[in-house]
């Protein structure tokens, strides 16, 4: 499984465009980021850039992003000139269109686009841009315990790869992969896990959404 048009589709009619970093990157980031050394960070499907400003912000941090949307990509190089030649449109789990090694790899939400096959694919194919300490940060990797792993449509991996959804903030985005425990542990088992955290928080109004659980993964790796 690959790129879903349909993000890029998302982004043409101006859905999903999150511009303020998601404070759970920043609390992991600073878990293992030393300031007096200069590192070069990529991040994988970046999307509309909401966590760009955050690392221009750390002193000695070379930021690169990629994103299957040619039109985010286009968007994010008017909004960040400088970054130009570090922006890229690719498909993750095809292409990663850097002659470069990271000292950091991560994604926000991004994993969670493809199927189980497509994750591990990708993140075999991440250690050849990978340094020798390179660390993978992944942020928001939906849980099997989160509450539209029941809704939407089973595509496969024993029901945990769903689409079209109805209604929600995953209609109208493609695939959704709910990872479990064990496929985490399984996807790093040739790697060292860090930090594995599940968030998981409970809604009570509005009465619309009441009692829906959101769950995620929030993981440190050293590849
Ligand atoms: C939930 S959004 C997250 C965007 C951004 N990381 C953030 O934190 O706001 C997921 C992003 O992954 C991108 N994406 C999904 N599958 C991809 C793939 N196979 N190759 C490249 N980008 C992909 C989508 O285009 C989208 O921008």
């Amino acid at each position: 499984m690959s790129f879903s048009q349909n993000w890029e589709d998302t982004y043409q009619n101006n859905r999903h465009i999150s511009v303020w970093p998601w404070p759970n990157l920043i609390s992991y980031f600073y878990k293992t980021y030393d300031r007096t050394s200069s590192v070069k960070v990529l991040e994988i499907g970046c999307g509309a850039g909401a966590n760009i400003p955050f690392f221009q912000s750390l002193p000695n941090v070379e930021y690169f992003g990629i994103d299957g949307s040619p039109n985010i990509i286009e968007k994010l190089k008017g909004r960040f000139p400088e970054l130009k030649d570090n922006l890229k449109a690719s498909d993750f789990t095809k292409d990663i269109p850097f002659d470069l090694k990271f000292d950091y790899i991560f994604d926000r939400g991004a994993m969670c686009c493809v199927s189980l096959e497509a994750v591990k694919k990708t993140l075999q194919q991440l250690k050849d841009f990978a340094k020798e300490d390179a660390h993978y940060i992944g942020i928001d990797w939906y849980s099997t315990e989160h509450t539209a792993r029941e809704s939407g449509e089973s595509i496969g991996d024993n029901g945990n790869t769903r689409d079209n959804y109805k209604d929600g903030p995953f209609q109208g985005i493609g695939p959704v992969h709910f990872f479990s425990k064990e496929e985490i542990e399984d996807i790093f088992k040739e790697s060292e896990i860090l930090n594995l955290k599940l968030n998981k928080t409970k809604d009570y109004f509005p009465k619309k959404t009441e009692n829906n659980i959101f769950a995620s993964w929030d993981l440190i790796v050293k590849l």
